[in-house]
């Protein structure tokens, strides 16, 4: 395995000083406390330090630290927290030696730490065992690990976990395949990680292989449906490989939360985590999947620097993923996700101003919560700069230069200024770099003129229909019967803003989306349910905010409610089914629906 090195890229974000005294390996061990909802037990670090300094610096939030020892054999040394940022948490300072090279922190976490859910029974599929699963990125490992908490700094770990013994636990790392009969399991993760890459999950699970690379898990009354949903994941890892070189973390496995989780997925290495909400029961929601899957290179293997350089996270992970959806089923259906995906930036840049410094691909979160900068800029206007180098060079040059950059700096940092380097220096001559713009791409607002015209054949039909729809009231049910969830998003977003109540109930009618059981179409029908207050669909609308947690979905539906005069409406589901969110999720609500 090669060092791990130390970002030159200043991170905002921590109070760790990797250039000083830096953590290489883990050794985690914790008791997990349903009662409590508490996590207790010590992080074991192997240090470097590098100049001889007399302190390292962890990140901490919500943490109790009880007690720290330097050495083996250990021997107290002093230690401070320093005051609270609100965002950021409370520093860690922990006196070491020139030649110190362990220290080990034994703290406790609290009821209410940022990263962890802890999900009773009725919130799970089986309604019989709690639920606990962390949420690290972008900065909230802290709240249940005191950590060097950046994603400049990588390092390897073990753990060691107690939990109830009815239920199996998971992490980032190699996996059990069986609940263990005395509650202990214990975990390896070979290839180093930044923090936020760290997770764990625990309750009552299952294991079902898909291939031999490759399987899921989830509780035993969503297996099933799970195992049929990712039976083409073996190709997906197999159409990722051919394109952008080996898979370097072994195991491929899927775990299906409980439908509170925030994310619609979360790329913690070996083991994504995904919301149930894409068990459409057609496979048609899979493309989250092939979006994991490729963060297996960008993100996981080449991290960005610091939460500014996000973009190259995202944006090269949606250019993968439709790749790999291209691979799996051919440009057609590929150029549906592109065309949706362009429709989300149109909306993005809509809400956040063209002049906005939010959408510029290089972020400046510093003094934010880098939360507040993550949106669409990063996935979508990241992927139309990439789509616009591989137009200019074409595809074959383009899949090179993409293979070489992977493998130049996998299990490293990657930051947009030595991004633009590296681009320059292997791929684009000046001449080109200037007439794509891609300063203007990166460093500029809004989306250039010269992005990709997107044209989806699919979606043509798809306005076809409408229109013969809208102008005479035809509902030809036979030219839907071979649509896919991606046509149906697009017909429901390209529905008039007129639309009638009568229309809508017509619509229904014919289509059912009410009670659609696929959480994009309902997602998308009970928006436009609430902003023309089709009341019809508001015990389903009800439903759905209190089932789900995930905020994508989320926060435009609570936002329809308050632009059209519903606030209060909004304010009382809201306020039932808040407890059932994630921090992340809450934090984003409160926000929006606060007086
Ligand atoms: N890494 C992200 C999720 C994330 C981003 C968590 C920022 C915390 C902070 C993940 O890969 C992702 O992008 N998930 C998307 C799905 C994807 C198909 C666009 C999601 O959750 O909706
Ligand atoms: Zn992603």
């Amino acid at each position: 395995m090669s060092t791990p090195v130390v970002s030159p890229s200043p991170d905002s974000h921590t109070f760790a000083r990797p250039t000083e005294a830096v953590v290489r390996h883990l050794d985690l061990t914790l008791s997990v406390r349903f009662e409590e909802k508490k996590l207790i037990g010590k992080a074991v670090y192997d240090i470097v330090n590098q100049t001889g300094t007399d302190a390292i610096f962890f990140d901490t939030q919500q943490l109790n630290v009880e007690h720290v020892t330097i050495g083996a054999p250990e021997v107290a040394t002093e230690f401070s927290l320093e005051p609270e940022d609100a965002t950021l948490g409370r520093a860690l300072k922990v006196k070491i030696l020139p030649d110190t090279r362990r220290v080990t922190l034994y703290y406790q976490t609290t009821p209410d730490a940022a990263a962890l859910q802890w999900l009773s029974p009725a919130q799970t599929a089986g309604k019989e065992h709690p639920f606990l699963f962390t949420q690290g990125q972008a900065i909230l490992t802290r709240s249940w690990i005191p950590v060097q908490d950046s994603p400049g700094i990588r390092f390897t770990y073990n753990a060691h976990l107690k939990v109830p013994e009815a239920l199996m636990a998971v992490m980032s790392a190699v996996n059990p395949t069986e609940r263990s009969s005395t509650g202990e399991y214990h975990f390896h993760m070979p290839q180093p990680v930044p923090a936020y890459l760290i997770a764990l999950a625990v309750g009552n699970l299952v294991f079902e292989p898909i291939s031999e690379r490759t399987g899921v898990y989830a509780e035993p009354e969503t297996i099933e449906k799970a195992a049929y949903e990712f039976a083409e994941l073996p190709h997906m890892l197999e159409a990722a490989e051919t394109l952008y070189g080996p898979y370097e973390w072994e195991r491929y496995d899927l775990l299906v939360l409980p439908p509170s989780f925030p994310f619609g997925g979360m790329e913690n290495p070996r083991l994504t985590f995904a919301t149930p909400t894409i068990l459409a029961g057609d496979r048609s929601l899979t493309s989250l999947v092939a979006h994991e899957l490729a963060h297996s290179w960008s993100g996981n293997l080449v991290t960005n620097a610091t939460w500014n350089d996000f973009w190259l996270n995202e944006g090269f992970t949606v250019y993968f993923e439709r790749r790999i959806i291209e691979a799996l089923y051919g440009s057609d259906y590929a150029a549906m996700l592109e065309a949706l995906g362009w429709q989300d930036l149109q909306h993005t840049v809509a809400e956040l101003g063209t002049e906005s410094a939010d959408t510029q691909l290089k972020l400046a979160l510093e003094g934010r919560n880098p939360d507040d900068g993550m949106n669409d800029i990063a996935y979508e206007k990241g992927y139309f700069l990439l789509r616009l180098l591989e137009e200019h060079v074409g595809r074959d040059r383009f899949d090179a230069f993409l293979r070489q950059y992977f493998a130049d700096h996998k299990f490293q940092t990657m930051d947009t200024e030595r991004f633009i380097t590296y681009l320059q220096e292997h791929f684009l001559e000046a001449g080109a770099f200037d007439s794509l713009q891609v300063n203007q791409w990166i460093y500029g607002v809004g989306i250039p003129k010269n992005a990709t015209k997107i044209d989806a054949a699919k979606f043509a039909e798809v306005d076809n229909f409408l229109h013969l729809w809208i102008s005479g009231g035809v509902i030809n049910k036979n030219a839907t019967k071979d649509w896919s969830s991606h046509e149906w998003l697009h017909f429901i977003r390209q529905l008039p803003r007129e639309v009638t109540s009568e229309q809508m109930a017509a619509l229904d009618n014919a289509f059912h989306f009410t009670q659609s059981g696929n959480a994009e179409i309902q997602a998308a029908w009970y928006e436009l349910a609430i902003r023309h207050q089709y009341t019809p669909a508001y015990n389903a609308v009800e439903a759905f905010l209190t089932e789900v947690g995930r905020r994508k979905f989320l926060v435009p539906l609570y936002k329809a409610f308050k632009e059209t005069g519903q606030l209060s409406r909004a304010r009382a589901i809201y306020q039932q089914a808040r407890p059932g969110y994630h921090y992340v999720s809450q934090a984003t609500l409160d926000q929006l629906l606060k007086s």
